[in-house]
């Protein structure tokens, strides 16, 4: 077979030396061989390659792959093509061996750990375009659940101990825990995490806790489950603090273009979006993960880590020897979307700015419906979220007829309250009438009673349900009905 691929992108050199940051498994790992081989077929273009075992592309049974994907001609695309069926569309086209931006010949073949160099090309492009970061590379993933887990296997040493939210989202957190990573939580409040609460678990750790905390799991936009988003001032705080206590920091941002603006009464396509910790990154030692599940489709599975290039190389051969490079099909899609046969940067830019005006929309109406059906009991409250796609939804449960406060003994520790209980049963009840809310107890940080606040326990603060605004008006109208309903009758609950 003869290769004429496009050549890898340059290493860039790393800032600072972050290395000692790596796991033991990390440093272990020697790089596919094969894979190392596989590489040398591209030194050069017209390579002959008597050495892989690449399916020749004439065998795929694939001539053309046709994607009708939204035109970014409309001044409003998401609103139109929400609404009508008959919306201006824009064909992309992939064939065999081109013209386009990336063929089926080199698209649906075996590549990089990072990804297809075309591929990767075009994403560096969109990262730099949005964070313009230093002296960063860019890993493809199969989404930012595949990308943190890959961060954590980077990084995380059996008995290390990670900081987080204290609500977070556990899908990700729950990964960490066999792998011998144990949690500490970081108090937050309506802002997001609080920068002096992470001060004084890196001030007062002692030496008995074991290791300390060398990681940092955010999610600095609309946190998950929260809603919460970090001001710029956090951001630099915690940044700082990062530099301080030499911390990583992953930050986890899938909801990074769904930015709302509270301050004016309607959201301006200009409005610019929050510097992402990458952007303030000035040591290397952010690892931003990025996923197009939220702005394109979750099923497509794929997602982005940009860090350093140290970072970058064991990822990359992490990546060739586990899962291996993202599938061709999303990484054909985006590469011809972000290329000029289709939208290019700059209809990207203008389809996410019309995807958050639609999510701000939504976040509205959820509120009115929200104030109208539940919060007009007085039983629960929320904020507007600045970000993402979720309200949290605070219950009101000292009201509750059976709430207690005086349940811990003496000095010991342990939860002064029933909150836990409440809330079990309360979820209970809205299943009961036909409705999934997703409870708080399901986001508490999973860290054990070392870490964990004894005189302020997170079992006292479960009182929260996460709901998303994300389905359409005729869900919100029926959810939110059902919840108001089930809160006044729990609320009205003398006995169990
Ligand atoms: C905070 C957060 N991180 C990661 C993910 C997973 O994203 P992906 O679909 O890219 O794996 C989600 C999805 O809900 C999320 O809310």
């Amino acid at each position: 077979m003869k290769t004429t691929e496009m050549p890898a992108l340059s290493m860039p050199e790393t800032t600072l030396d972050l290395s000692h940051h790596l796991s033991s498994e990390t440093r272990a790992r020697k790089p596919n061989p094969m894979k190392a081989i596989w590489r040398l077929t591209r030194r050069k273009p017209n390579m002959v390659s008597l050495a892989n075992g690449d399916p020749h592309f004439s065998l795929y049974p694939l001539r053309k792959m046709e994607f009708e994907i939204a035109s970014v001609a409309e001044e409003n695309p998401v609103m139109s093509w929400r609404l009508d069926s008959k919306s201006p569309s824009q064909t992309l086209t992939s064939t065999v061996d081109g013209p386009c931006a990336l063929s089926l010949k080199t698209g649906l073949a075996y590549s990089n750990g990072a990804g297809l160099p075309e591929a990767q090309r075009a994403i560096t492009e969109l990262s730099n375009f949005y964070h313009s970061p230093q002296d960063h590379m860019v890993t493809l993933t199969l989404g930012n659940s595949d990308g943190i887990t890959k961060c954590f296997r980077l990084l995380g040493e059996p008995g290390d101990h990670f900081l987080t939210d204290e609500f977070a989202f556990s899908s990700v957190t729950n990964a960490a825990l066999p792998q011998g990573i144990n949690w500490v939580p970081v108090k937050m409040d309506e802002g997001g995490l609080i920068p002096e609460e992470l001060e004084n678990v890196m001030v007062n750790w002692k030496p008995e806790q074991g290791r300390k905390p060398h990681v940092l799991y955010t999610v600095p936009c609309g946190q998950n489950p929260t809603g919460s988003t970090l001001s710029v001032e956090r951001r630099r705080k915690i940044y700082a603090l990062a530099q301080r206590f030499d911390l990583i920091i992953i930050e986890d941002d899938p909801y990074y273009f769904l930015q709302y603006d509270n301050n004016s009464e309607k959201l301006s396509a200009d409005s610019p979006f929050m510097p992402s910790f990458l952007s303030l990154d000035v040591d290397g030692r952010v690892m931003r993960v990025d996923s197009f599940s939220k702005v394109m489709a979750p099923g497509m599975r794929l997602g982005w880590i940009t860090s350093n290039a140290t970072f970058y190389e064991h990822l990359v051969s992490y990546t060739d020897s586990s899962t291996q490079h993202p599938h061709g099909f999303g990484q054909m899609l985006i590469t011809e979307m972000l290329s000029a046969h289709g939208w290019g940067l700059t209809g990207f830019d203008k389809w996410v700015r019309s995807l958050r005006a639609e999510y701000h929309r939504r976040r509205d109406f959820c509120l009115d419906l929200f104030q109208r059906e539940v919060g007009a009991t007085g039983l629960a409250s929320t904020n507007p979220p600045e970000a993402g796609m979720f309200l949290w939804v605070r219950v009101n449960i000292e009201k509750h007829p059976r709430y207690r406060c005086d349940m811990r003994r003496g000095d010991q520790g342990g939860p002064q309250t029933n909150v836990a209980q409440l809330m079990e049963e309360l979820f209970e009840c809205c299943l009961d009438d036909g409705l999934v809310v997703m409870p708080a107890s399901v986001f508490a940080c999973p860290a054990d009673s070392k870490h964990s606040d004894q005189e302020n326990p997170i079992e006292d603060r479960l009182h929260y349900l996460r709901v998303t605004f994300a389905g359409t008006e005729d869900v919100m109208r029926e959810g939110f009905s059902i919840l108001g309903r089930v809160l006044k009758q729990f609320f009205a609950t003398e006995q169990k």
